[in-house]
């Protein structure tokens, strides 16, 4: 039986840290232990809907790289490459505007939170459900691991296949979402929000020197009830802090807590620690190689590009013959 195939974007965000790495490296590393032929890209064309500056916006996508290549995704095993490298994406994003409706645009979830909080929408940022659909559709992938942040822009990348298919005869398969296990990682000092760079004391960044980390970690919020314990709701802090001991040690929630329950929060803190620096060691080390290593990362895109060009390419030719331009 073939391989299934896995497709995977990942937008290049500033620093990487803790709550990035569990949220989509580490699954999209484990995977590859999977039988699944994947494909993972760095989505440049996507961050350009969001306010940058060029010089930045280079150093961004060379350090996604990096890291991805860092957290474990082997190019021995998987397809990585530059978005943007493979200009099939955006010529079927294209034809696959001219089936979508704007009615269903204007319902995605993210466009409205972003549009919120005071982003100005640029057309890029409203069309950007398609240009992640065709990212999916041109590679027939059978999964996608996403967060649930991404639910309803894969549910639309499945809507907008049927249509097409219904329109023009099955050209697409309808992918399914592998959602990501690891819950929300939240910021150590203030754990109501989620962990990022703009609140960088509670943020683990995987370049944060092992004592960086311990700091952080030991002055983690927690709260007055004494007694380590698991309610996100009620104890945030406390239970943050489990999510990412179990992420890493893969224990449950509920056997960690009762591993810390008669312990101090100082002895567990410590344990998270030690955990988590252990845990980030090899990354680290191989995360500094790279980085000085410019030209191969370089090669490594470039021929991960050479290997998704012809394969993007098909499908989009298929897609052309099926609506009648070739
Ligand atoms: N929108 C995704 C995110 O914000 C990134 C992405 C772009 C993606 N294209 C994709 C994810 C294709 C999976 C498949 O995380």
């Amino acid at each position: 039986m073939p391989n299934k195939i896995a497709v995977s974007g990942l937008k290049p965000s500033g620093e990487l840290h803790v709550g990035n790495y569990l949220g989509t490296l580490k699954q999209a590393a484990d995977l590859q232990k999977r039988n699944y032929k994947r494909f993972y890209f760095i989505a440049d064309y996507h961050s350009l809907t969001q306010k940058y500056d060029p010089v930045e916006k280079r150093r961004e996508i060379f350090r996604m790289a990096v890291d991805t290549l860092a957290a474990g995704i082997d190019p021995k095993k998987s397809t990585i490459f530059i978005q943007s490298h493979v200009s099939a994406h955006s010529d079927l994003t294209w034809i696959l505007n001219t089936i979508t409706s704007m009615g269903e645009l204007s319902r995605m979830i993210e466009y409205k939170e972003k549009v919120n909080d005071g982003h100005v929408p640029n057309a890029g940022l409203f069309d950007y459900p398609v240009l992640m659909a065709a990212d999916i559709l041109i590679y027939g992938a059978d999964v996608v691991p996403i967060g649930e942040d991404q639910r309803q822009h894969l549910e639309l990348t499945r809507t907008i296949a049927r249509a097409f298919n219904s329109r023009f005869g099955r050209t697409f398969k309808e992918p399914r979402g592998l959602y990501t296990e690891t819950p929300r990682i939240m910021s150590l000092n203030d754990p109501r929000k989620k962990m990022s760079k703009s609140i960088p004391g509670g943020c683990l960044f995987l370049s944060d020197t092992p004592k960086a980390i311990r700091d952080k970690v030991m002055r983690a919020q927690t709260d007055s009830n004494k007694k380590i314990g698991y309610d996100p709701k009620k104890r945030p802090g406390v239970s943050n802090l489990i999510d990412i001991y179990s992420a890493f040690s893969g224990v449950s929630t509920s056997g960690a807590v009762r591993k810390f329950e008669d312990k101090g929060y100082a002895e567990f803190k410590k344990e998270l620690g030690d955990l988590i620096v252990e845990s980030l060691e090899k990354i680290q080390e191989k995360r500094i190689k790279l980085l000085r290593d410019k030209a191969k990362v370089m090669k490594i895109l470039d021929s991960g590009a050479e290997a998704a060009r012809p394969i993007a390419e098909k499908k989009l030719n298929e897609v052309k013959r099926r609506i009648g331009l070739i």
